[in-house]
């Protein structure tokens, strides 16, 4: 089952018991090819919103904007682009990954170095789109307690935001999980591409158009001049996506539901929750951690 109190430091990083597993066999037996897309991320960092988006970009021939009757409209992203942990890996049997159609798109939380080495070593390609820790943490403390089973008493605020400021965390230390991805990024741009929540929020056109380029799959003019790219942004947004039948009633990620995946969709939303004490020390956290890297957050208008 899912208990968030209860985790586990594997490789590095934290995770829950009932994860080990299916990351350990994911990392043995994954084997990347040249044309795969791989998307990477903190948990509640904006993966729903990633993985619809790269799905609608690079299908649009088969499925293209016109069509009513796209994927996305009755599928939640995280069945259309699979989670290898949750999803791939998590049975006795191992996957048969062959047929799927190309280029394959997976996601995962598990850190860079942590990462199956024909993924670090193939040519394909890694997104990671990296939400400001202020939101993410707000985010995922609603989602810890929307998720945990109604006999373990609720997390509160302050255990929660101590927890987090010590790196304890899904996945986490988030600053951790950032920084492999963004130092990777930094070295080989044309392997790791890194977005951030903030930026796509402000440019979603802009940046749904690097991304494509980024896969291989950049606009044409014609489309550009169509709309494509705005019919895209519009399909994969928050307001569509929340509002559709199977994101209110489904249920595509063990143990979660999928209305719980969408919430509020805003940048800010911090400031309803973080006492004064609580924002100068997570800013010191991120001073301490990322201070140098060139990774900064601006989190306050
Ligand atoms: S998960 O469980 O890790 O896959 O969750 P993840 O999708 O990373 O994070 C959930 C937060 O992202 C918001 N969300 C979106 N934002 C923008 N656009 C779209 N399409 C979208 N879908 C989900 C979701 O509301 C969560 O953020 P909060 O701040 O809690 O609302």
């Amino acid at each position: 089952g899912w208990r968030t109190s209860h985790l586990y430091k594997y490789q590095g990083f934290w995770c829950q018991a009932s994860e080990i597993q299916s990351i350990i066999s994911f990392q043995r037996h994954f084997q990347a090819s040249e044309t795969d897309v791989v998307l990477t991320t903190v948990p509640k960092s904006g993966t729903t919103w990633l993985k619809a988006l790269a799905f609608a970009i690079v299908n649009r021939k088969r499925f293209p904007m016109s069509n009513n009757n796209h994927p996305l409209l009755t599928s939640n992203p995280h069945d259309l682009v699979p989670f290898f942990e949750y999803k791939l890996y998590d049975k006795h049997q191992l996957p048969d990954l062959s047929n799927l159609p190309q280029p394959r798109i997976f996601g995962t939380h598990v850190p860079f170095p942590s990462l199956p080495t024909s993924i670090k070593k193939s040519g394909c390609r890694v997104v990671y789109i990296c939400r400001n820790p202020f939101d993410t943490f707000i985010s995922s403390w609603h989602f810890i307690n929307t998720v945990k089973p109604g006999s373990e008493a609720p997390m509160s605020l302050d255990e929660a935001f101590e927890m987090y400021c010590n790196g304890v965390i899904g996945f986490g230390p988030f600053w951790d999980h950032m920084l492999g991805y963004w130092k990777e990024s930094i070295e080989r741009p044309h392997k790791v591409l890194f977005l951030t929540y903030e930026d796509m929020k402000k440019d979603v056109t802009f940046h749904l158009k690097k991304l494509a380029e980024f896969l291989g799959f950049p606009f044409s003019l014609e489309e550009e001049r169509a709309g494509d790219v705005e019919k895209i942004a519009k399909l994969c947004s928050f307001e569509s996506l929340k509002e559709l039948e199977v994101n209110k009633v489904g249920k595509s990620i063990k143990y979660f539901e999928n209305k719980n995946l969408f919430r509020k969709g805003e940048v800010g939303d911090w400031v309803n929750y973080l006492t004064p004490r609580m924002v100068e020390k997570l800013t010191k956290v991120l001073e301490d951690k990322l201070g140098g890297s060139g990774l900064s957050f601006k989190v306050f208008s």
